[in-house]
């Protein structure tokens, strides 16, 4: 939910720290602060409001250091100002923190400190941490290490912690509980970052830090340690991602380039799980008897993760005929949920950090049931706890939206339904291939969707624009769409929008259709094409606007006042091809009513407290 960085070498660390908060923005930015050393102290500075207030406020002060950290908050505890801003320091000035996450017991630990003497500026969870640090720091005088194990042990929550002790200037300290935090280092000194793409301009070379786990920064080395103090060696891993990718590209935004850059990773994606036109799933490493032994699949994720989810469920049941739950993480992990130990759970997450995505799937080894990750980054948490991961390949995503990550997320579930389908011996050759050879013309299908939609979707997008509700219906694979286009709309665009399962209307939300109601109906299936079609013309005879989204050919002349047509394509695809012009919709309706396309407000692109 926040962003942190932090530096230590031998170049200045100001335009450092303010440049990788930049690239975190998107993981809140309410707030932003940063912490740097200089001839022995710690000069804090922070500010209310976006990244460039901030950086205003640093170019006055002339800032120089060549050790800090960093922050850019989205609130948690206690509303955006500068007060709750980070770095928040403790009593005295000794300890200075970053943080990532939620403290639980933060009230029953702020009146141990009262008792203690200690005071408070703020209203945060971080500021206690501060002061518990100082406190064992300063009652067993054991140094940094002890101090922090310590807190540790005494915090609940989840915790990524960049920490500055005043007496150790030449040091970073880390620690870290469920929340993300890799760290970076190259010929010029050591980094952290919340995220791949706040480091990955000075260096690819990475050390991930697991739960429990502490690190010291030196300019010119990184030390591991176990909650015991003792010294871990760690392996250096190479992130194979490239700045560019991490950057605009001329694009006004990342969202419109993510949108673009559909055709090329879905296809980068497809490539990885296929070998001579066959799925081929070897990476995943599910033997065929572990397949064929799954008597159910439970999928849980959030948001657009979970949208892939209810798609998943209609292909993996139709081809191979295995029962599917689908759930949202955060009703998942507290519905006490029976599961079967033959089963297999599916988690999707692109960040592989949503913390309610992370407990359901702990919660799921917990109750021994096998685990697949359907994970975008890579060595993220998810990704290091799931018995098996099936990595997307859509490469960093930094609008809050999702598109080419969701595009992704697809394609790896037809891929496990074939997968399994043909384990299973539920699907013939003739189907199997059909459907393979459909898949790989989907890359160029999506191409050809952007190409021809694009300057009729803008229009389309300003004049309706400034509509107040919309509603989005669709049977079947459509209904499942129509969950992640109302997303879409809703979340860049603010308007109110309701996905709804097109026979369910007039069960009660078909009286909130009158005049001009925007209804987006989807219709590519074509066995229930016509059901469909007559739900349009009963929201049509209230006086909805209809815009229908159907395969090229498709008469809706008699309920559509706009048409958006979609290359033909194998029925279990569609998701593929629809999502893209509701995509294009809600980005040029955001566009048009000026808003924050790439960091909407209330909103952060992996939400790691739950
Ligand atoms: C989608 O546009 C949203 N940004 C949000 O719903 C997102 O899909 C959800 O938070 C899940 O994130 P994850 O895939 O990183 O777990």
């Amino acid at each position: 939910m926040c962003g942190i960085v932090g530096y230590n070498g031998n170049k200045d660390c100001v335009e450092i720290l303010l440049d990788g908060l930049s690239k975190l923005e998107y993981r809140g930015y309410d707030s932003a602060g940063i912490a740097v050393r200089k001839d022995g102290n710690i000069e804090v500075v922070k500010e209310k409001g976006k990244l460039a207030n901030l950086r205003e406020k640093v170019e006055k002060k002339k800032m120089t250091g060549n050790c800090g950290i960093g922050h850019t908050r989205w609130a948690t505890h206690g509303e955006p100002s500068e007060n709750n801003a980070h770095p928040h320091i403790s009593n005295d000035g000794s300890v200075t923190v970053v943080h990532n996450g939620i403290i639980e017991n933060y009230q029953e630990l702020r009146a141990k400190l009262e008792r203690h003497g200690y005071t408070f500026y703020s209203e945060t969870d971080t500021e206690i941490v501060a002061n518990l640090l100082d406190y064992y720091y300063k009652k067993y005088k054991l140094g940094p290490i002890d101090a922090i194990a310590k807190t540790m042990v005494r915090v609940r929550g989840s915790y990524a912690l960049g920490i500055l002790f005043e007496e150790y200037p030449d040091d970073i300290w880390v620690a870290r509980k469920d929340s993300p935090m890799i760290i970076g280092t190259d010929k010029d000194g050591s980094y952290i970052a919340s995220d791949v793409p706040a480091l990955l301009k000075y260096t690819n070379q990475v050390y991930y830090i697991d739960n429990l786990e502490m690190a010291c920064l030196k300019k010119d080395s990184v030390t591991f340690y176990d909650l015991n103090g003792d010294e871990i060696k760690k392996e250096l891993k190479t992130i194979e991602w490239d700045i560019a990718s991490a950057e605009k590209e001329g694009y006004e935004h990342f969202m419109i380039k993510e949108i673009h850059e559909q055709p090329e990773v879905i296809g980068k994606t497809l490539n990885s799980l296929m070998v001579d036109d066959k799925i081929d799933l070897s990476k995943v490493g599910l033997s065929e008897k572990e397949i064929k032994d799954i008597s159910q699949i439970y999928i849980i994720a959030c948001g657009s993760a979970y949208h892939v989810g209810v798609c998943a469920q209609y292909i993996l049941e139709d081809l191979a005929k295995i029962p599917v739950r689908v759930d949202v993480a955060s009703e998942f992990r507290y519905r006490k949920p029976i599961l079967d130990k033959k089963g297999l759970a599916i988690v999707i997450s692109q960040s592989g950090e949503t913390a309610d995505t992370l407990a359901a799937l702990r919660e799921c080894k917990e109750m021994g049931v096998k685990t697949l990750g359907i994970i975008n980054v890579v060595g993220s948490s998810i990704a290091r706890e799931a018995d098996h991961v099936l990595y997307t390949l859509a490469g960093p995503e930094i609008a809050v939206a999702t598109t080419k990550a969701y595009s992704t997320q697809l394609i790896a579930s037809y891929a496990l339904a074939l997968e399994f389908a043909k384990v299973r011996g539920t699907i013939d050759n003739k189907e199997y291939n059909e459907i393979i050879n459909e898949l790989k013309t989907i890359p160029e299908k999506v191409q050809s969707i952007i190409d021809k939609e694009i300057d009729d979707i803008q229009k389309l997008a300003s004049k309706l624009c400034n509509l107040d509700d919309a509603f989005f219906i669709g049977r079947n694979l459509d209904y499942a769409i129509a969950l992640e286009g109302s997303l879409k709309l809703k979340e860049i665009s603010y308007i109110h929008s309701e996905a709804y399962a097109a026979g369910e209307l007039k069960h009660g939300t078909i009286s909130l259709i009158e005049d001009n109601t925007l209804v987006i109906g989807l219709a590519t299936q074509e066995e229930i094409f016509e059901k469909t079609i007559s739900n349009m013309v009963e929201v049509k005879s209230r006086g909805a606007y209809v815009v229908c989204v159907v395969p090229e050919g498709s008469d809706v002349s008699k309920v559509s006042e706009y048409t958006i047509e979609i290359p033909k394509t194998n029925k279990y695809l569609y998701s593929s091809l629809v999502v893209i012009p509701l995509q294009l919709l809600s980005y040029y309706i955001s566009c048009a009513k000026g808003l924050d396309v790439d960091k909407p407000r209330n909103l952060a692109k992996s939400v790691t407290v739950e």
